[in-house]
């Protein structure tokens, strides 16, 4: 039997996966271990392997077939536009995509005028102002701390995640619009999902199972 190999999303994504997983009876040991900078973990029993990788990069091990399966959030899914099949909503890791900006800016979202917005998601930012509101935009891209934009005054808007609302009110911003719900969604390459499809589909039952309760 060939190894299946699941590419998580390091960080908390990866931490609740795993504890989803070992719900599932799927341990890999040495990855609960704190101190530990391996990247790769296997289950010789079940012929599994789990690695983490950074979010982006997940479609694409996952659309090469690195990688038979992934967790990923909805919002890298969207962002990326990688040939992967999404076929399970984790639940977790729960947020929204959202136009914010201060409270002002609300008037400038008229489908009208030309509006600047700054996000680390140009294609999600793009595609709602174009195809959604219809609306000229100039997408800034950037990296981090996407709140800073408006309060410095290098876009009126900004696209970006929004959890629980604090990083917003912090720093005197509101939702202005909502984009789409978010969350962990499981991918899987197209290929596999051929190839393996007996192992595959028992065990997103048996994820499906353990998210839904049932
Ligand atoms: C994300 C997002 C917001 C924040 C939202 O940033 O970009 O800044 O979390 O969470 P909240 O609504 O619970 O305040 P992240 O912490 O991933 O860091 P980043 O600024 O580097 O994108």
């Amino acid at each position: 039997m060939r190894y299946l190999t699941f590419a998580l999303t390091k960080g908390r994504l990866a931490r609740q996966t795993m504890q989803l997983l070992e719900k599932v009876g799927i341990r890999c040991d040495e990855m609960n271990d704190p101190s530990t900078r391996k990247l790769i973990f296997s289950n010789e029993e079940l012929k599994l392997r789990v690695f983490l990788a950074k979010g982006p990069d997940v479609p694409t091990y996952v659309e090469y077939g690195a990688a038979d399966l992934g967790v990923v959030g909805r919002d890298t899914i969207l962002e990326e536009g990688r040939k992967i099949y999404e076929v399970l909503d984790l639940g977790f890791g729960r947020c929204r995509m959202c136009v914010a900006g201060p409270e002002e800016a609300a008037k400038l979202l008229n489908g009208q005028e030309q509006i600047r917005a700054a996000t680390k998601y140009p294609r999600i930012a793009r595609d709602y102002f174009t195809n959604q509101k219809n609306q000229p935009v100039e997408i800034i891209k950037l990296n981090g701390s996407i709140e800073l934009a408006p309060i410095v005054g290098l876009a009126e808007v900004i696209v970006d995640i929004v959890e629980t609302g604090s990083t917003l009110k912090e720093n005197g911003l509101k939702v202005l619009e909502e984009v789409c719900p978010l969350s962990a969604r499981v991918v899987v390459n197209p290929v596999s999902m051929r190839m393996e499809n007996e192992r595959i589909s028992s065990l997103l039952g048996d994820l499906y199972r353990a998210v839904s309760g049932t």
